[in-house]
């Protein structure tokens, strides 16, 4: 299961805060990763189910986050299930969305805070989410062959840590406002109207 990455085992706040400052996909990496997704998709239930599974393998405390796997001790197994085959093709659809809004950023910011602010619910936080990306190119580089260039990794690395970034965002906003809500009383929420005037 040994796949030599470094760099994106880090959460995103390690990641700005070893960098200084956020890096930015350019046109020639949002290119290089529309042409290598196309090759991409054509496995893209293997590369679900293999990423999976490396993550629950490498960090096992992912596993306990997922209500339907958590009891699963042989991760054999999961390589057949069809669950994890749903989940891994749930994931995989989100990437293959986040390829298709490269050229329109804002929209995928908000699905992807969006999808943070999912993950709060999911309970799965922040902390974890630099492991999936780490996965995906140790899933995929075998796919692509001689294809896969030290180029490529940086760009598909770069896209992960912008959408962990905002699922970040996402996460903290939906636990702020969780919070908020359990600190103010019920008659006190703005939200409430007042049936009383
Ligand atoms: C780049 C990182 C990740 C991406 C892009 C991602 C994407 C997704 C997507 C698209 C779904 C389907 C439901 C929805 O749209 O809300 C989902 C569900 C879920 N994710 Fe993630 N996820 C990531 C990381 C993680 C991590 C690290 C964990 C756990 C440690 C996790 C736990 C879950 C759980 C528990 C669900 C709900 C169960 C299910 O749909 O089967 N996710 N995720």
């Amino acid at each position: 299961m040994g796949c030599a990455i470094s760099g994106l085992g880090l959460t995103p706040r390690q990641v700005t805060e070893s960098r200084g400052e956020e890096e930015h996909l350019t046109e020639e990496q949002i290119d290089m990763i529309k042409v290598s997704w196309k090759v991409i998709q054509e496995d893209i239930a293997k590369v679900g189910i293999i990423m999976f599974v490396r993550l629950f393998e490498t960090h096992p405390e992912c596993k306990d986050v997922f209500f339907l796997f958590r009891d699963v001790e042989d991760l054999e197994r999961l390589r057949t299930s069809k669950e994890l085959r749903a989940h891994g093709l749930r994931v995989m659809s989100f990437i293959e969305k986040s390829v298709a809004r490269l050229d329109q950023l804002e929209r995928l910011d908000m699905l992807a805070v969006e999808l943070g602010k999912s993950h709060y619910r999911y309970n799965a936080p922040p902390k974890y989410y630099g492991y999936v990306g780490t996965e995906f190119i140790c899933a995929v580089r075998p796919i692509l062959k001689e294809k896969w260039t030290p180029e490529l990794e940086k760009a598909w690395k770069t896209l992960f840590q912008y959408i962990t970034r905002l699922m970040r965002q996402g996460y903290l906003e939906e636990e702020g406002t969780k919070r908020t809500h359990a600190l103010v009383p019920t008659k006190e929420r703005p939200d409430k109207k007042n049936t009383a005037l």
